[in-house]
């Protein structure tokens, strides 16, 4: 294989390697969109016993798409030898919600392996990984890891919510009738849930401000905010199962601008460790418009909340509040 001299490999954990995401995710990160062009990726792929062989298949192709930036892959099915060393650790595998089962069933299941993963990566990671949680509920799962990785920065961990910020700029990209590229600005508060508030009055829409598209209130409040909310629902409704390259892409990007940086006059939304910001809850792992600049996310501060955003935004972190509580009183945090 060909290596870029001078650049040493970043090692990339992967958990859920065998999943629908996993499998839309890989052959993205070994082609260097995540990293850039120049970075040498090595992969570790953590599954359950059950999904080493599907896993390992997957390394297969993997190999065959002879990808110079590749360096070597490897297979696990202990969280402590997959999280060994790394750099970025993408924790996509979760349980989901089965026939019958409560929220707080979800959330224990969620427990049992979040928990572990947190304490795997305390134990052996990289002293400067970054970890984003795409698996559900999303939040809560990276708040159960954060809480069990004692030794880490609370700002090395972070819940995927730039599906949700991607799916806020195409829908305004589209009432606007304009390039999806001339949309910035937009915010996904809270939430990765049905609670979510995706927010356009600080949106740049081709040179005019969103405020003027929310004008429209029917718009704003009918059709934008539910669209982005519940458009996981929708996809699982006509695809018969959860998006997964639009979730796989979403990951990408989040990890990209979180390592080379948002673009400048532009911001994204990251679920991050609340430092009390617009009066959120301190110690929640909640989206907000954010900036980086290689190294850390920070809240894009100074934002003016008006009556219809604040009503949303204090309601999808008062959520996230009780998912919490709920967790606390199961002991997983
Ligand atoms: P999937 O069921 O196709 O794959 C999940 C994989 O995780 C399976 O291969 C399973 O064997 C594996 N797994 C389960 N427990 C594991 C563990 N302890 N360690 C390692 N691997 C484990 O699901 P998917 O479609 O790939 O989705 C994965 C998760 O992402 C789901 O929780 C889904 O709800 C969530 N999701 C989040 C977003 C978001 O925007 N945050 C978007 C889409 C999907
Ligand atoms: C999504 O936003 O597409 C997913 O989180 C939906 C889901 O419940 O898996």
């Amino acid at each position: 294989t060909t290596r870029t001299p001078g650049k040493s490999p970043v090692t990339v954990t992967v958990t859920g390697a065998a999943g629908q995401i996993g499998y839309a995710l890989l052959f993205r990160i070994a082609s260097g969109q995540m990293l850039g062009a120049d970075t040498p990726v090595r992969l570790n792929l953590l599954e359950i016993p059950q999904g080493v062989a599907a896993a390992e298949g997957t390394a297969m192709e993997l190999d065959d798409c002879a990808f110079p930036l590749l360096t070597g892959i490897d297979v696990y099915d202990d969280a402590r030898a997959a999280f060994d060393g790394a750099n970025v650790a993408l924790l996509v595998g979760a349980r989901p919600r089965g026939p019958g089962m409560e929220r707080a069933d979800l959330l224990e299941a969620n427990g049992g392996i979040f928990k572990p993963q947190g304490e795997a990566i305390n134990a052996g990671a990289a002293d400067d990984v970054r970890v984003l949680v795409v698996g559900n509920p999303a939040n809560t799962n990276a708040l159960i890891a954060a809480s069990n990785a004692p030794d880490v920065p609370k700002s090395r961990f972070t819940a995927m919510t730039r599906l949700d910020h991607n799916r806020a700029l195409a829908q305004v990209a589209r009432r606007a009738g304009v390039s999806v590229a001339d949309v910035r600005r937009v915010s996904i508060w809270g939430n990765h849930s049905a609670s979510q508030y995706p927010d356009v009055f600080h949106a740049d829409v081709a040179g005019r401000p969103g405020a003027e598209l929310a004008e429209d209130r029917a718009w704003l409040l009918d059709e934008f905010v539910p669209t982005v909310a519940k458009r996981g629902a929708a996809i699982i409704d006509a695809r018969g199962s959860s998006s997964a390259a639009s979730a796989a892409n979403a990951a990408v990007d989040h990890v990209h601008d979180w390592v080379l940086g948002t673009p400048d006059g532009d911001w994204t939304s990251a679920g991050i460790w609340s430092d009390g910001s617009y009066g959120a809850p301190e110690g929640i792992m909640a989206s907000f418009p954010v900036t980086s600049d290689g190294q850390e996310w920070s809240v894009v501060q100074g934002l003016e909340i008006n009556d219809v955003s604040r009503e949303r935004i204090d309601a999808s972190m008062a959520e996230l509040a009780d998912e919490r509580e709920a967790v606390r009183a199961l002991g997983l945090i």
